[in-house]
């Protein structure tokens, strides 16, 4: 993997260096006077381990049931503010805070220790013992009654907060890990809904709150450019249909195994390259509200009809490895939040980050992808690598107007560098460019070291 992140790293220089250098007076806009929003605290990092057990019984909760798995939220509750996490040491590459005391942006801080994926970390984690502590429309989840993030109880949003909320259906409670991290929330549940608990899913899947029903998920996040709403991943569901799919001639030795695990990773990856689609439109009106020169918004633009291909080149792939599927409807309407700081930590984390990434990624795929597939993955890696490059310029850019923000950004590549995700634990099948788990780790890492951490270097100084 050594050449395409020598690659990489060379036209991400480079288009640096003729996208916004020569032409930052013209980029600057003229009457715009924004002064730099200040400095929030960060959230926390997502912890990587947790000792949390299986929830206990219904006898040993107060205010939930748990019936075979499926946790249900009775009414209020005292919860114990603890968080089952070791206390910062002092020694991790990556310090947020170095003691309790540290961390007030919300009560119960406390100032814990953690591995990421790229190295070791210091960050303050919340807990709360009562709703009241939470903000609007949250209520307090005890750590006791379901897995949390930290393992200790959580504000988390809720769409009810007890049983009398439903009807006749319980107040269900959700905890989703999608692939990069863990999100707890609260929703009736229904009678139509596809399960009460993971025992009705399939290997890998969890039972989760969805869009207005809990149904079986797998991990969804893979590096790229998600899309996200009020800070939630959406992706549309797959439905049947024939009109998004491009049609790819396959090697017809595939297994049955390797079709049904292909077109179930494929499923998910088309549906993320879809959502990419509306996060280009959401980065298109967050250039508006700042004044972004028209260079920017040109080439989001072209990345927004880019991920329309990929999306329907991975649709594709999805049908030929069974029948005909495509996206159903998915809901974005949240307006984005159009604050420098807001605009440049997304910009961070899922542009500079996680475009880089997900370029590297296609280009290993596609390197040991059948060739119809691998000819798909190659032209997916050569666009993401545009997109990489629209990020970094778009952050350059966002940096001479507001250098006054260049602590933040430096302080997100910190966070988002610790949070980088392991691989998605997906049964590997290279012909199909579903690589091992290791690889997929070992690429991330190289290409943090060699391409986004000098790339941030030199753009952040
Ligand atoms: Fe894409
Ligand atoms: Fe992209």
């Amino acid at each position: 993997m050594k050449r395409p992140i020598a690659e990489l790293r060379a036209t991400l220089f480079a288009a640096l260096a003729v996208g916004c250098g020569t032409t930052a007076k013209d980029d600057t806009p003229p009457t715009v006077v924004v002064e730099p929003e200040p400095v929030v605290p960060l959230p926390a990092p997502a912890p990587v381990t947790t000792s949390k057990k299986p929830a206990p019984p219904t006898s040993k909760l107060v205010g939930y049931q748990n019936v075979d798995g499926a946790v249900n939220r009775l009414g209020p509750a005292t919860c114990s503010a603890e968080i089952p996490q070791p206390q910062c040491r002092g020694d991790e590459s990556h310090q947020r805070c170095s003691k309790d005391s540290d961390c007030t942006e919300h009560p119960h801080g406390r100032c814990a220790s953690g591995v990421g994926q790229i190295g070791t970390y210091c960050g303050c984690l919340y807990s709360c013992t009562k709703d009241a502590e939470c903000g609007e429309g949250e209520v307090c989840v005890c750590g006791d009654a379901i897995t949390t993030p930290h393992g200790g109880s959580v504000c988390a949003k809720a769409a009810c907060s007890r049983a009398a909320d439903c009807g006749d259906q319980p107040c269900g409670v959700s905890s989703y890990h999608n692939g990069c991290g863990r999100q707890v929330k609260l929703q009736c549940r229904q009678s139509d809904d596809a399960c009460k608990s993971a025992a009705e899913c399939g290997e890998r899947e969890q039972c989760v709150a969805a869009e207005g029903n809990f149904a079986c998920r797998g991990r969804t996040c893979v590096v790229g450019r998600p899309l996200r709403v009020e800070g939630e991943l959406r992706a549309a569901p797959p439905t049947s249909r024939a009109d998004w799919g491009r049609p790819v001639a396959w090697d017809t030795s595939l297994t049955d195994d390797e079709r049904r695990r292909g077109r179930a990773h494929y499923l998910m990856v088309a549906a993320l390259e879809h959502g990419s689609v509306g996060s280009f439109a959401r980065f298109t009106l967050q250039l508006l509200a700042l004044g972004a020169p028209a260079h920017l918004l040109a080439e989001t633009q072209r990345a927004a009809l880019d991920e329309v291909h990929h999306a329907q080149l991975m649709y594709g792939v999805a049908s030929a490895l069974g029948a005909d599927v495509g996206p159903g409807p998915v809901r974005a309407t949240a307006p984005p939040p159009t604050e420098p700081t807001a605009v440049l930590e997304a910009l961070i984390e899922e542009g500079c980050v996680g475009e880089s990434l997900g370029a590297v990624e296609a280009a290993a795929a596609a390197s040991h992808a059948l060739p119809p597939l691998g000819q798909a993955l190659r032209e997916v890696a050569d666009d993401e690598t545009r997109h990489a490059a629209l990020a970094w310029n778009s952050l350059d850019w966002m940096l001479r107007v507001w250098p006054g923000l260049k602590p933040h950004a430096e302080a997100t590549f910190a966070r988002a560098l610790a949070a980088v995700p392991p691989a998605p634990t997906t049964e590997p099948v290279p012909r199909l460019g579903i690589l091992p788990e290791a690889e997929l780790s070992a690429i991330r890492q190289q290409a943090v070291e060699h391409v986004v951490r000098p790339l941030a270097r030199h753009v952040v100084g």
